[in-house]
């Protein structure tokens, strides 16, 4: 299909200052997300500069890299990068380069391995990027491997989920910056207990922030999901929208029944009263989207792939006791299920995520409305306006 986008070529000034009237909106009287942002080549450019390049992303679940050695290989809006567990039990995050002439050093998405050699002329690293072999590099007189490890990155764990920073020094501590979120509300959850059980990536023809608005709403939940999560039956009248912030946004709403899968396991002891029915659906700005539940919790991690094309890592955790209860023999069947359920899902989202970014392309459109409880889209269309420098 060749596809025309009236708001290509739009400057940025312009954008930033559609960005900066919506975001000066009270939430009474908010908008939809500019359109301009979700299709605007300069404003993808800024958006790799401030966000992506600078902001923790998380990369997956710090379980996928258990033993020393493990690491998971990742892309952040055009950086390769990887991650590997140490000796010491920390993780390190590296530039999936080599130190030779940049080559890309890991072509497979997990391994485990304690040493890693390009492929190209052999130079090795261990599990820290140091150097530690460069064939016949001793005739380059003066060469010091010490000056020629990988180059590192920040890396940080925050409730069993890894993020890493590609800035020089990024701009917050994470466990600072999320900690209401952890005291408040999630920190009862223990998500770090929980087990991954499932890496996938998917590829949609959207902005990457259209897969935002349509994951921090419950508002479409009970028409678009029918054969997935409609079956909680949250009345929408339960949800309830948390404060505002600078680093994450949520809304909350618990089931009415203790049946799973939504609610605790008998044998869960972390949680009490409405917390055993209570789904919380976060997004820790930019990019990371989780929604947690007693008996499991699904998380996406988005970036662009251009204006009009995102692409999401998703996975799916559960904490011990119920995965205690799945018979090793049944063990497959039971992940196929709930794999195909999660596929059910995401194949009922796509559509509608793919269709704001179609509407989203004309110049032209009527005033636009958030629903009270559509109030995560109004703090991350703040959250865009600050740290993309709508406010110079
Ligand atoms: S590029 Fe890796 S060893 Fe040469
Ligand atoms: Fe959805």
């Amino acid at each position: 299909m060749i596809s025309f986008s009236p708001h290509a070529e739009l400057p940025l000034d312009l954008v930033l200052e559609r960005l900066k009237i919506a975001a000066e909106r009270p939430f009474e009287d908010a908008r939809p997300i500019p359109p301009e942002l979700h299709h605007a080549r300069a404003f993808l450019n800024r958006e790799r500069e401030a966000l992506f390049m600078r902001e923790w992303i998380c990369i997956g679940r710090a379980d996928e890299v258990a033993a020393y050695g493990d690491y998971l290989t990742h892309d952040i809006a055009g950086v390769p990068i990887f991650a590997v567990r140490q000796a010491d039990g920390s993780i390190k995050a590296f530039v999936n380069a080599c130190a030779h002439r940049f080559s890309r050093l890991l072509a497979d998405e997990t391994g485990s391995r304690k040493r890693f050699t390009c492929p190209y002329h052999a130079w090795t690293y261990d599990c820290a990027g140091a150097l530690i072999r460069a064939p016949f590099m001793e005739m380059k007189n003066g060469f010091d491997p010490a000056k020629h490890g990988l180059r590192e990155l920040h890396a940080a764990i925050w409730e069993g989920f890894l993020y890493v920073s590609l800035a020089d020094a990024p701009a917050n501590s994470l466990a600072e910056a999320l900690a209401p979120l952890r005291d408040k509300v999630v920190g009862r959850y223990d998500m770090a207990c929980y087990r991954s059980v499932l890496r996938e990536t998917m590829t949609w023809n959207a902005n990457w922030k259209n897969l935002i608005e349509n994951f921090t709403e419950s508002y479409h939940v009970p028409f678009a999901h029918a054969k997935t999560f409609a079956g909680h039956r949250k009345p929408l009248e339960d949800y309830l929208c948390g404060e505002d912030s600078d680093h994450y946004g949520y809304h909350r709403a618990a089931q009415p029944s203790d049946d799973r899968p939504g609610a605790a396991h008998p044998a869960n002891d972390r949680l009490s009263g409405e917390w055993r029915r209570m789904m919380v659906d976060f997004c820790i700005f930019p990019a990371h989207l989780v929604t947690l539940m007693p008996d499991y919790l699904w998380y996406i991690t988005v970036q662009p792939a251009g204006t009009d094309q995102m692409r999401a890592t998703w996975g799916v955790a559960f904490p011990p006791e119920v995965l205690a209860d799945v018979p090793e023999a049944d063990y497959k069947a039971w992940l196929a299920d709930f794999k195909s359920y999660m596929d059910i899902a995401n194949a009922e989202d796509k559509p509608l995520v793919e269709a704001l970014h179609r509407g989203t392309a004309s110049p032209i459109l009527p005033q636009g409305a958030l629903h009270p409880i559509e109030r995560n889209i109004w703090q991350f269309t703040r959250y865009l306006a600050k740290v993309c420098g709508a406010y110079p």
